[in-house]
């Protein structure tokens, strides 16, 4: 449909139990009336929209600005405008927009907006998702004689006045996905000049009413679908009005556009929730789900990384096949260190050919005994990178992203490859491509290990186009190999976003294997994307990154939450260690198909010193809660686990069916049910709830809901 307006127009949209409903003026931008849960079909939209018409203050503008969806500093709003562009020629940086066309599509509408002076065009792209997530998106086209440049264009989002907290992210190499919740009553900016979304700044926040909670509360999740650099803002107008701001972040006079171009800015995802954090998190997930399409079971993985690191040895990585196979990993991935000359983090990266003296015979003898074991296998490659000790740095030491003129700093010894250079990215893509062609591969674990310094290729900012390319090179590897699996991994959790997630199938999470500091990483991650995509890997014994020791209990406990994987020489575990994973590696297999489609809650703990998840699906009729002891509880007793979103009526069988050692030195007996085969209705589990029993920190009980048979 597509409609040409000359009056007040308003226009409505219903998915997924969620109704947004615009208001498009003829002199301005549209308006958001409304964004949350579905009203009812006959409600007035006009009368919606008066009763949002505000009083006319004091020391105002005689006509004050009603917030829009692209606020408009040329028509009186005087907080931050959604667009600013700058023109040698055009007054562009004081825009005014009139509505000119909407198109009803699949994605909801497409609004075409101009500013006549400024000769500029934008489309404007809002609706609702089959997930019930919101979809915004700006592009942005120069219809004029001149070039301009890009300053800001940036989704805005209003939200409600009530909304006066914040829970925001932060993070660092081995710690990321860390949240903090404070007041949100004035300006908030979180910007990623790393040129990845970042291990300090994931490009998430959620907004929401005062002491929302993971299960209570009107929220907003919201996040920018990108893996480059960005800015987030969530700002309090002196007039009241709340909102957030989002969109890539432009170094200076990085984007121009010329006579007919466009820019477009990634999505920004809005998920909201009456339902506290719970209900948003499930909204994102379904919507990840909606982009991974994924269409098997998630195999375990074992990844040679913490076994051998540099060190590879063909009959060792055999043995370590066999050995995985042995206690039911489904997938080998070979980590750094397979490639010609590299025997450290010092050299060789660009140098995609395998190391003839490791390999003499290339990888098909590892590929072929992995396989002969009925395993997938899987290359790690970081194609963005280059070492300056490389052969191909020294071909082309042109091909860096880095400004000609200026001293290259190091990052992890290594430079990175300017992929928006055609030369560069085709020499990348011909590796890549006849690694692909030439072995069989079944998986590329795509890391990416250092943050950019002036990423330039002549004198300008370049950060923008390379991230581009990435994608760009990431859709031609998908379309060209339907099969292959790519993870996006970038030194841990570095570059974790729906972006790439359009692309790629699974995270590296942290490179933090360490159970107890994973726990917080994960549960940060669940806000956004679901277990499937959140790599998590079964370390050995001592953590390589803390130095802590952990049980296998607890580290399988942890890791089997994610998309299970051993990262630890099997060939130093014992036979007792190989028979736990191999019992953990069967409870996993038991439980995927379960937990890579559940709705998963994130459980309170009234003293902080633990950790729920429960995955519960969508019939209700099956559930597995993970409970993690993390820290000595504060009282003799832990909480009573209550249940939730179970069918009131139906009766459920509860089992126990892992847990941590059960230490008398806490308890002398546990608790009376724990012998028995608990009977209990929904209502009862969620209202009444189970008391634990006393557990050690630092360990897991897991207990499976299941409809009992009538
Ligand atoms: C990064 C990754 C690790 C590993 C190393 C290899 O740090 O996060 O998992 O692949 O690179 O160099």
């Amino acid at each position: 449909m597509s409609r040409a307006l000359n009056t007040m127009n308003y226009v409505r949209q219903d998915c997924a139990g969620k109704t947004l409903i615009l208001a498009l003026p003829d002199q301005g931008a549209p308006e958001l009336l409304y964004f949350g849960e579905e009203l009812p079909a006959h409600t007035n939209i006009e009368s919606v929209y008066l009763v949002l018409s505000s009083a006319l203050p004091n020391s105002s503008l005689n006509e004050p600005y009603r917030l829009s969806l692209i606020p408009e500093a040329g028509r009186g709003w005087m907080a931050t405008p959604g667009v600013e562009v700058f023109s040698n020629e055009l007054a562009a940086w004081s825009l005014a927009w009139e509505v000119h066309t909407v198109n009803e599509n699949v994605a909801g509408f497409a609004i075409r907006l101009e500013d006549r002076h400024a000769e500029l065009e934008l489309i404007f792209q809002i609706g609702i998702k089959e997930s019930g997530v919101l979809g915004l998106s700006l592009e942005l086209i120069n219809t004029g004689r001149e070039p301009v440049q890009v300053v800001r264009l940036a989704s805005t989002f209003p939200c409600l006045s009530n909304f006066t907290q914040k829970m925001s992210f932060y993070g660092r190499w081995c710690q990321e996905f860390q949240h903090q919740t404070s007041q949100w009553n004035d300006t908030w900016i979180q910007e990623s000049r790393y040129g990845r979304s970042g291990h300090e700044n994931f490009p998430g926040v959620v907004l929401g009413e005062s002491n929302f909670s993971e299960q209570t509360g009107e929220v907003v999740g919201a996040h920018l679908a990108w893996s480059g650099n960005h800015s987030l803002r969530a700002d309090v107008a002196m007039t009241g009005e709340r909102y957030l701001q989002a969109g890539a972040l432009y170094l200076p006079g990085e984007e121009v556009l010329h006579t007919g171009e466009s820019t477009k800015t990634p999505e920004l995802l809005i998920a909201h929730s009456c339902q506290g954090l719970n209900g948003v998190s499930q909204q994102f997930h379904r919507e990840a789900r909606a982009r991974t399409k994924l269409t098997k079971p998630r195999p375990v993985h074992i990844n040679t990384w913490e076994a051998f690191y540099f060190d590879h040895d063909l009959e060792q990585l055999c043995l370590l096949a066999s050995r995985a196979a042995e206690v039911g990993v489904e997938r080998y991935i070979l980590d750094d260190g397979w490639f010609k000359g590299r025997n450290d983090d010092t050299s060789a990266l660009g140098d995609w050919y395998v190391d003839e003296q490791k390999y003499p015979n290339g990888l098909t003898p590892l590929i072929d005994h992995v396989k002969s074991l009925g395993m997938e296998f899987g290359l790690w490659v970081e194609p963005e990178m280059v070492n300056p000790d490389s052969a191909l740095y020294r071909a082309h030491p042109d091909w860096v992203l880095e400004l000609p003129a200026k001293e290259h700093l190091l990052f992890r010894n290594q430079l990175v490859l300017n992929l928006a250079n055609p030369d560069a990215y085709v020499a990348i893509r011909g590796r890549l491509f006849d690694l692909l062609n030439h072995y069989d591969i079944d998986y590329i674990k795509w890391d990416m290990n250092r943050d950019y310094v002036s990423p330039s290729g002549d004198i300008h900012p370049q950060a923008l186009a390379q991230v581009t390319a990435l994608y760009r090179l990431l859709g031609e590897l998908n379309d060209a190999f339907p099969e292959l699996e790519i993870e996006s991994c970038a030194s841990g959790g570095a570059r974790v976003d729906f972006g790439i997630l359009n692309y790629t199938k699974r995270f590296w999470t942290s490179d933090c294997n360490d159970a107890l500091e994973r726990q917080t990483i994960q549960r940060g991650f669940s806000y956004f994307f679901p277990p499937e995509v959140m790599g998590a890997h079964i370390g050995p014994d001592k953590s390589h990154t803390t130095s802590r020791i952990h049980d296998v209990v607890f580290r399988a406990g942890t890791a089997i939450q994610g998309h299970l994987g051993i990262e630890w020489n099997l060939l130093q575990a014992t036979d007792e260690q190989k028979s736990n994973i191999a019992d953990w590696i069967e409870c996993y297999k038991a439980h995927r198909e379960l937990m890579h489609s559940a709705n998963l809650y994130r459980l309170p703990s009234v003293d902080g010193c633990a950790q729920t998840q429960w995955y519960l699906n969508d019939e209700k009729t099956e559930g597995l809660a993970i409970y993690s002891q993390l820290a000595m509880p504060k009282r003799v007793h832990p909480d009573r686990l209550r249940l939730p979103a179970l069918e009131a009526l139906s009766l459920y069988r509860v089992e126990v069916i892992a847990h941590s050692p059960m230490p008398s030195h806490l308890m002398q007996q546990k608790p009376a049910w724990w012998q028995q085969k608990i009977q209990l209705n929904g209502a009862s589990l969620e209202r009444v709830g189970i008391q634990l029993p006393v557990m050690d920190p630092e360990s897991v009980l897991l207990l499976r809901v299941s409809v009992a048979d009538v």
